[in-house]
């Protein structure tokens, strides 16, 4: 090859690899703690089951919820956001469920931004889910979730998220 021919083939692979990985210097990973609050009944009620199959069980059934992200366990604290979609009872056990939740952020740097979430939450305790995507300030986000029950009451719940993932 001449070296006319070898410097164009060795401009041409570096334009390749510059164009294919724009973004890549700029990652950063974000760590959110936040409550997850739920109504389970009464007028203001944020949780419906929305699909059941009325056997001896609950698998198949769907729940669907509108549920407040707040910065404390009390359901009066700041909120700032909301966590919408569904738990499908997925187990034939009934141990567990396939949880499918976009989280939404109304308020501080992150207003206006969200995380799509998809995973497996578990009825006797913790669970690790997958954050799959993200809009706003989150585009190209993956990471994963941690959740807890904090509290629960005949009519409420709480659960303890944390999430860590990368983004742009
Ligand atoms: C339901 O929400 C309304 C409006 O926020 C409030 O005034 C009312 O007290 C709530 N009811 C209950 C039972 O929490
Ligand atoms: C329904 O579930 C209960 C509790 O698990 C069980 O004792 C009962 O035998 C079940 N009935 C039928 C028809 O499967
Ligand atoms: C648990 O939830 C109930 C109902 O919202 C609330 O009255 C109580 O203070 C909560 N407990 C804690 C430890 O946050
Ligand atoms: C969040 O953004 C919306 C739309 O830009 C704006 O109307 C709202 O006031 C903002 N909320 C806060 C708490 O900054």
């Amino acid at each position: 090859m001449s070296t006319k021919a070898t410097l164009f083939c060795l401009l041409f692979i570096a334009t390749l690899i510059t164009t294919s990985m724009p973004y890549s210097p700029k990652e950063k990973l974000t760590h959110l703690h936040f409550y997850f609050h739920e109504v389970d009944s009464g007028p203001n009620a944020t949780v419906v089951t929305s699909t059941t199959l009325h056997r001896n069980t609950t698998f198949g059934d769907i729940n669907l919820f509108d549920n407040t992200l707040r910065v404390g366990t009390q359901p009066d604290s700041a909120l700032i956001g909301g966590a919408q979609g569904m738990g499908v009872h997925a187990a034939l056990d009934g141990s567990q469920g396939l949880a499918a939740i976009n989280f939404f952020f109304t308020a501080g740097e992150y207003n206006g931004s969200s995380l799509a979430t998809l995973g497996v939450i578990k009825a006797s305790g913790p669970s690790e889910r997958s954050i799959v995507g993200g809009t706003g300030k989150f585009r190209f986000a993956r990471g994963y979730m941690l959740s807890k029950l904090v509290n629960s009451t005949a009519t409420s719940l709480v659960v303890e998220f944390d999430m860590y993932f990368t983004h742009f």
